[in-house]
């Protein structure tokens, strides 16, 4: 990176991570119709079913109880404009519902206010940008749990003043049999993952084996608290991809803990890439990771396959490089990590770039890079990744959980095309 660019998004950072005024309404709006607070709010956060410049999906996790209208308006509109009713469905096998409404056809960089009925609290958020000429932030990084870490991780996160936040698996670490978990990583998340603005930070996900019962190979009821809350991105399958309008995509797969890596999924990796080869920025998040920093990548069998991240080696990363993936965030180890840029596992400048490897709120010490060539930098500390997008540029910055700069990259434009 060059140093000037280097340093101007450090002071940016340091400038953001600086006490702010409180946040206020700038203008009065009527309170909605309240009668009582509204049980579970506290577990209220925004994720997105379709293009985050102009939708947005808004649930919490209470008990049964009537469906509250949700209101919303333009930052500085006077009264609500829309009323949008909310829709329940059971969390998993657990005495909870989850409630939820989507807001559609909102204006692409635009700051909302909504309101539950019945609850007196008046929540803020903002669209993504219509274009990629605008610089945006958004924060990554996965293996949270509900301990300490992650919840300074969490306040370091919202900090960024990111546009959303990408957990890739291992979430709270349900395992798919603990509401109560499932509800407190919702709850720690409702609470500091917003910004100095008082803006709610949306979240997006994807399927990590902490979060299924059984962790690899199980049927989808396996995760039984993910999919009732997650289902507005993953309908069907359990990897999709989520276009930002014309200039982001997150691909965000699954590896192996609903939908077999090789088959189906990869089939549809092909043709999703493909069709989104030239995007600005094209960035895949799954949770095991093809290049792991703890555990060992081959194994140690008689056929000496299945190490972690073979299946992904195999099948994902030779479409990685075809298509033109910008970078892979990856998960699951606990470190964090950064490889070269990697062609068929080995460095070369034209390669893709994997960044991970979950530690935001878990920790093991990682293997060093004399051991396992493919890796750049690695460390042992909590960490998230800040992702800074201009036009084609990308800066992705590690911040420990003290958000001391832990490592510095940049890619920029796209590398040149490996068609056919
Ligand atoms: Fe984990
Ligand atoms: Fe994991």
């Amino acid at each position: 990176m060059h140093p000037l660019d280097r340093r101007g998004f450090l002071g940016t950072a340091a400038a953001l991570a600086a006490p702010s005024a409180a946040f206020a309404d700038p203008l009065p709006v009527a309170p909605p119709p309240r009668e009582a607070v509204v049980p579970g709010i506290d577990s209220l956060f925004l994720t997105y079913r379709r293009d985050p410049t102009t939708s947005v999906v808004i649930q919490w996790v209470g008990y049964a109880g009537p469906a509250p209208a949700v209101r919303h308006t333009d930052l500085l509109g006077f009264s609500w404009e829309g009323v949008t009713p909310t829709t329940t469905r059971p969390f998993g096998d657990s005495p909870w519902l989850v409630y939820r409404a989507e807001l559609t056809g909102l204006t692409p960089g635009t700051e909302y206010r909504f309101a539950v009925d019945g609850h007196p609290r008046t929540f803020r958020f903002r669209t993504m940008p219509a274009r990629a000429t605008d610089t945006f932030t958004f924060v990554s990084g996965g293996d949270c749990g509900v301990n300490a870490h992650a919840v300074a991780n969490n306040i370091l996160a919202a900090k960024q003043e990111p546009y959303f936040a990408l957990i890739a698996g291992d979430l709270g670490y349900d395992n798919g049999t603990s509401a109560r978990t499932a509800l407190a990583f919702l709850k720690n998340y409702s609470r500091h993952m917003v910004d100095l603005h008082g803006r709610l930070i949306p979240l997006v996900t994807c399927l990590g084996n902490h979060e299924v019962k059984g962790g690899f190979g199980k049927p989808r009821s396996a995760a039984t608290y993910y999919f009732p809350l997650f289902d507005v991105l993953y309908p069907e399958t359990t990897y999709t991809a989520l276009d930002f309008g014309d200039y982001l995509s997150l691909v965000l797969l699954d590896t192996g803990h609903v939908s077999p890596i090789a088959g189906a999924q990869t089939e549809w990796l092909g043709g999703t890439l493909a069709d989104r080869q030239d995007r600005p920025h094209l960035i895949v998040a799954n949770h095991v990771p093809a290049y792991p920093s703890y555990r060992a990548p081959t194994g140690t069998g008689i056929t000496g396959l299945f190490g972690t991240g073979d299946g992904n080696r195999r099948h994902w990363c030779p479409l990685f490089e075809r298509y033109n993936v910008d970078v892979v965030l990856e998960h699951h180890d606990h470190t964090f990590k950064r490889t070269h840029p990697l062609k068929d596992g080995r460095p070369d400048k034209n390669g893709v770039l994997y960044l991970g490897d979950g530690s935001w709120g878990m920790l093991r010490p990682p293997v060093s890079p004399e051991r396992r060539p493919y890796l750049a930098t690695v460390g042992r500390a909590y960490h998230l990744s800040v992702h800074r997008l201009e036009g084609n540029q990308r800066f992705h910055v590690a911040l420990d959980e003290s958000g001391k700069v832990a490592d510095v990259t940049a890619t920029y434009g796209k590398r040149p095309a490996r068609r056919g």
